[in-house]
């Protein structure tokens, strides 16, 4: 029996098949059209295009499988979180995607948490208003572009408009749902409250679920442009942040991840709605029926080291992949980049900061300065920026017994111990480091009764690969970086008001 996950990510759709052990066996990406951003701090794609590569990758993962699609059992969705996706009376989308890390939309989140009041707002949703969360990008087109959210007839998410052309159903899971700022998180269901003061109707907003239950199942045109067999069953899944979590284990108390892929997430799981009153971190519905998790989220994560890669190249080509060229550059440099600096707020920032308007620096440079030094700078940057959601996790309290990585920084070599150092814990690597779509796969699992439940889907695949222990001198150097890294923010926040 096989099961397939389809991540629909900001960068490509992925398609992933597994079997009732846990092994891949066979998995294909399709790249998107980058993200249009006609303005700073504005992120678009077309949902079409997300439709159009989740053919292409999952045909090819049957393929290169070698499996007909009636052998898949189940399948399962995760994806980027929170964009806004509008359709109007015939199903067309009514204009592009909204895109997570759009963060044009300050003024809605000002407007609308002075109409709930921010106590309240914490209270009802377990978040505060942040530009990421999909409502605000609702407010926004209501406020700026009326005669599009006039023809507006239902609402999604990234990923549940591929479900949906895929099924023809409109249904979400409430972990990905927790990201609209529409979901009561604390009760899984949708806010009546919220929904009332953003004058939004309710009939527009598909059906919820939880992550592992079935929600549909492949239609006819849905099989042809998959080539999976039509009448299989579809699970609800997750946004990609708790898919990934579920496929490396994280999903009881004392389990964390830091995951660095284009944005990068510190996760926890939890058995209660942890709340920061702040709302520093954000409290989501788990993929785990019952249970939540915290997160804090770096904005340009794996993004820092890819905005260096493109404008300024990896160096000479030498057959080695780019990303490999970029660190081996950096290992040469000793902890603490000689002093120099980086604060990775490229697109804003959320934890801990919660400002759209926050910018990257690079700080502490001088004549002897290397290219390398710059990257090792980036990718110290980068994990002081994640450690500022472990510093929190301590304020509030939440248990860390292993943190486990996920992402470019588990596969880079230099970036795991990096991150060993800045942490001062022991970080683990899993064996399948295969992000959220592996995550979605084992939702599928459940879903085809492969396994009772998460915790048993976890239990039987989930296993840890390799353990990398701090090294001591380079903690000390690095907390002395980290450090100087948090007077950064409030330095240039002075300067660029
Ligand atoms: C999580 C978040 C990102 C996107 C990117 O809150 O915004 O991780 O889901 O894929």
């Amino acid at each position: 029996m096989y099961v397939l996950g389809i991540d629909v990510g900001t960068g490509g759709t992925r398609a992933l098949i597994i079997n009732e052990k846990g092994r891949v066996i066979s998995s294909a990406t399709e790249e998107h059209e980058p993200f249009a951003s006609p303005q700073i701090g504005w992120a678009e794609q077309q949902p079409e295009d997300w439709w159009r590569a989740c053919g292409i990758a999952v045909k090819r993962a049957l393929a290169q499988g070698n499996l007909d699609g009636d052998r898949i059992a189940c399948a399962g969705f995760s994806g980027q979180m929170h964009g806004a996706v509008m359709l109007d009376d015939g199903d067309r989308v009514v204009r592009p995607a909204l895109i997570w890390c759009d963060v044009r939309t300050e003024q809605q989140c000002v407007d609308f948490t002075r109409k709930i009041g921010a106590e309240l707002l914490i209270k009802l949703t377990c978040n505060p208003a942040l530009p990421n969360f999909t409502l605000t990008k609702f407010l926004w087109v209501q406020k700026n572009e009326p005669e599009n959210w006039r023809r507006v007839r239902s609402v999604m998410l990234p990923k549940d408009y591929v479900r949906f052309r895929l099924t023809g159903s409109r249904a979400i899971d409430v972990a990905d749902a927790s990201g609209t700022l529409l979901l009561d998180v604390a009760n899984r269901r949708w806010s009546d409250r919220i929904l009332e003061a953003a004058e939004i109707d309710r009939s527009l907003l598909p059906a919820l679920h939880e992550s592992p239950d079935v929600c549909g199942e492949v239609s006819a045109a849905g099989a042809r442009e998959t080539g999976l067999k039509q009448g299989t069953p579809v699970v609800a899944g997750a946004g990609d942040q708790a898919a990934g979590a579920t496929g490396m284990g994280i999903v009881t108390p004392g389990a964390v991840s830091a995951t660095i892929g284009t944005s990068g997430v510190v996760f926890a799981a939890t058995d209660r709605p942890a709340l920061d009153a702040k709302g520093r971190l954000h409290t989501f519905c788990h993929a785990v029926p019952g249970r939540w998790h915290v997160m804090g989220v770096t904005q340009a994560a794996g993004l820092s080291l890819r905005w260096f890669r493109d404008r300024f190249g990896a160096g000479a080509d030498d057959g080695r992949d780019p990303y490999e060229r970029l660190t081996s550059d950096a290992a040469k440099v000793p902890s603490g980049s000689e002093g120099l600096l980086w604060a990775p707020y490229l697109m804003g920032e959320r934890t801990p900061h919660l400002d759209p308007n926050a910018r990257g620096a690079l700080i502490g440079l001088t004549a002897s300065h290397t290219r390398g030094h710059i990257i090792r700078a980036i990718l110290e940057g980068v994990a002081f920026s994640l450690r500022d959601s472990f510093t929190l996790f301590q304020e509030m309290k939440v248990p860390v017994k292993s943190i486990r990585l996920g992402g470019g920084g588990a596969r880079s070599p230099l970036w795991r111990q990096i991150q060993a150092d800045v942490y001062g814990h022991e970080v683990e690597i899993v064996e399948a480091e295969e992000g959220a779509a592996y995550g979605a796969a084992l939702l599928a699992g459940v879903g085809a009764k492969m396994w009772s439940s998460v915790d048993e889907a976890c239990n039987a695949t989930v296993r840890v690969a390799r353990r990398i222990a701090p090294q001591p001198e380079a903690v000390q150097q690095m907390n002395k970086s980290y450090s100087a890294y948090r007077r950064i923010y409030p330095a240039i926040r002075s300067i660029l008001e």
